[in-house]
């Protein structure tokens, strides 16, 4: 059994997968309420909170997986890319855990952990396969070959597509995280009354979503009143945006590989219309698409543990220097 551990923003999360990818628990300690009144994560309390939560997490998804600390084979955990105090929490914890047991431990870039979330389970996505992952702090497209890694064929040059809805949702005056809020309110209007570009930038597969965002501060501003009424259009029309530019670049990038496999992970595959697009074009196209229960989507540490799988594990004590890095 593989313990995860990861801490990477600001959820506090711990969960036990085993050798086949079975999802013994996945447990996650959401800080969401206490950033809330700042309309965005505050790194300096996200670290505290891990700090103070971690242990609780941690037993409660050994509790829940029926297992002792004595079952654990590995420990797995995040120590890249995310907020470096937070990190610093979860891998901290996680080579205590591993070298007071003596185990080894694998250290998992949070990003393989998105890219192989559809690997868990009892259908797991076969390589190769083209995987979109778009969460509130990033946004990229990549390609599988083997398990143990993965190449990014195009990633966001500014805004994550979770960031694009959650800023466009705050211009709507919805609270934060606006994703959701964002999602039902587009549900009540329609997206065809506002004229959103659909950003495609340079010849490859990136993404850019600022200037989406800009034009709806435009857009906002030059309504003026007007712009309370319109809210449920303007947010239906934003979404059909954000959407299609990732419906677009995904299918892009099937095409460009010439797969037929399709993975999506991060918070944004929550987004109903996103799902809904995802599986139309797929259905036409004769694409296999994966998108993995919500609670593997966004940020959890079953799709570090699962990852871990994949990868080899440094023997105690040599993991005691590892060091957490904030970038990719
Ligand atoms: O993966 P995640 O939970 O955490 C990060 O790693 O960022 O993703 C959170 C992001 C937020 O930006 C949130 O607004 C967005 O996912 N999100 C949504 C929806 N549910 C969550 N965006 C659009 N529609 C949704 N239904
Ligand atoms: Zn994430």
């Amino acid at each position: 059994m593989i313990l995860g551990i990861e801490t990477s923003c600001d959820d506090t999360c711990a969960a036990a997968v085993d050798l086949d990818g079975r999802v013994l628990s996945n447990v996650v300690a959401s800080q969401g309420l206490l950033h809330e009144r700042y309309g965005g994560v505050v790194p300096e309390i996200a670290s505290r909170r891990h700090l103070e939560a971690v242990d609780a997490v941690v037993s409660d998804a050994l509790e829940r997986a029926d297992a002792s600390l004595s079952a654990v084979e590995t420990v797995a955990v995040t120590s890249g890319p995310g907020l470096i105090g937070a990190l610093l929490v979860g891998l901290s914890s996680a080579k205590a855990l591993a070298a007071a047991q003596g185990l080894p431990l694998v250290a998992v870039d949070h990003l393989h952990g998105h890219v192989t979330a559809s690997m868990l389970g009892e259908a797991p996505i076969e390589p190769p396969y083209v995987c979109l992952v778009a969460s509130g702090g990033h946004t990229f497209v990549a390609r599988v070959d083997e398990r143990a890694s993965y190449a990014t064929l195009g990633r966001t040059l500014d805004d994550a597509a979770g960031e694009a809805f959650d800023k466009g949702a705050r211009l709507l005056g919805l609270g934060y995280p606006g994703g959701p809020a964002l999602d039902r309110l587009a549900r009540e209007g329609d997206p065809e009354v506002f004229g959103f570009p659909r950003p495609l930038p340079g010849d490859g597969l990136d993404f850019s979503f600022s200037g989406l965002k800009t034009s709806l501060l435009y857009r906002v501003r030059d309504l003026g009143e007007a712009a309370a009424r319109a809210r449920a259009d303007l947010a239906a029309s934003y979404q059909a945006a954000v959407v299609d530019v990732l419906v677009a670049r995904a299918l892009s990038a099937l095409e460009q590989q010439r797969l037929t496999s399709l993975a999506v992970g991060g918070g944004v595959a929550a987004n109903s219309r996103l799902r809904a697009r995802l599986a139309e074009a797929c259905a036409d196209r004769g694409i296999d698409l994966w998108i993995p229960d919500m609670a593997l989507c966004t940020d959890n540490a079953a799709m570090i543990a699962g990852a871990a799988r994949f990868l080899d594990p440094l023997p105690y004590p040599d993991y005691l220097a590892l060091d957490a890095t904030a970038r990719p």
